[in-house]
């Protein structure tokens, strides 16, 4: 596929959202093409499951573990079909706010054995990777500081699945998304999230502009979309 996938990875609140926005910025600034979008949510009936999966239910009932895991999957199978892979075959530059990773992170730390997460990762993504992932790493404790203001902003909604639970899980998911990065170190790229968004943007776009540039996008010298056409194998 010609296009670039890159795909922010975070615990609540570790800003990935923010250096999305900044990041569309800087690629749309070049001409470069691009799709952005989220996971889960990132269709049309993504969002009905997005809504099923973070936002409580009237009786009170929460969903099992396991039927919460094929849940994100089923969003991701029809994100993937529906999204992704069309955007990629058509060159472009594909951003994803939460990907696979977030599964193996938030979905491990609640007690899937990793064995069960590779085996409907391979049924529904085969050998499908990002090109690059953005993980900010930062410690809980701030971030979630950062998630609840944004949260009393909004009527004290807690706007997703996992904003309330203890700190014990959300840094057993920092160490999860920390794991996959000592595992995969070609793909992943870890930034630390809790300096200045500027800085923050700088390093992303350290990371970033050379798997762009490698893929056949030129950015410089000029402001219109320029592509050297490359095959490339994923
Ligand atoms: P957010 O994308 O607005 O941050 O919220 C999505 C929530 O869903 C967040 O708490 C992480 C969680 N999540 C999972 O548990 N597994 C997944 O596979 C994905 C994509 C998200």
């Amino acid at each position: 596929m010609p296009g670039v996938l890159i795909t922010l990875e975070g615990i609540e609140g570790s800003g990935k959202s923010t250096q999305l926005g900044l990041l569309k910025e800087r690629i749309s600034k070049h001409g470069l093409p691009y799709v952005c979008s989220k996971e889960p949510g990132g269709t049309i009936l993504g969002k009905e499951l997005r809504s099923l999966l973070l936002e409580p239910h009237s009786s009170g009932k929460k969903w099992c573990t396991m039927a919460e895991l094929l849940l994100f999957f089923a969003d991701r199978a029809q994100h993937l079909e529906e999204v992704v892979k069309p955007a990629l075959h058509a060159g472009q530059i594909v951003l994803i706010d939460r990907f696979e990773d977030s599964t193996r992170a938030y979905q491990g730390a609640q007690g899937i054995p990793e064995e069960m997460l590779s085996i409907l990762r391979q049924l529904v993504m085969k050998d499908f990777r990002p090109n690059l992932t953005l993980l900010f790493d930062a410690d809980p404790i701030k971030t979630l500081e950062r998630a609840n203001s944004r949260n009393s902003a909004k009527n004290g909604f807690a706007e997703t699945r996992f904003d309330n639970e203890a700190i014990s899980f959300h840094q057993s998911v920092r160490q999860e998304f920390l794991k996959i990065a000592v595992q995969e170190p070609e793909r992943i790229f870890v930034i630390k999230a809790d300096e200045h968004p500027e800085e923050v943007a700088e390093r992303v776009w350290s990371a970033v502009k050379p798997k762009i540039m490698a893929a056949g996008f030129l950015l410089e010298p000029s402001s219109k979309p320029v592509r050297v056409l490359k095959q490339r194998s994923w």
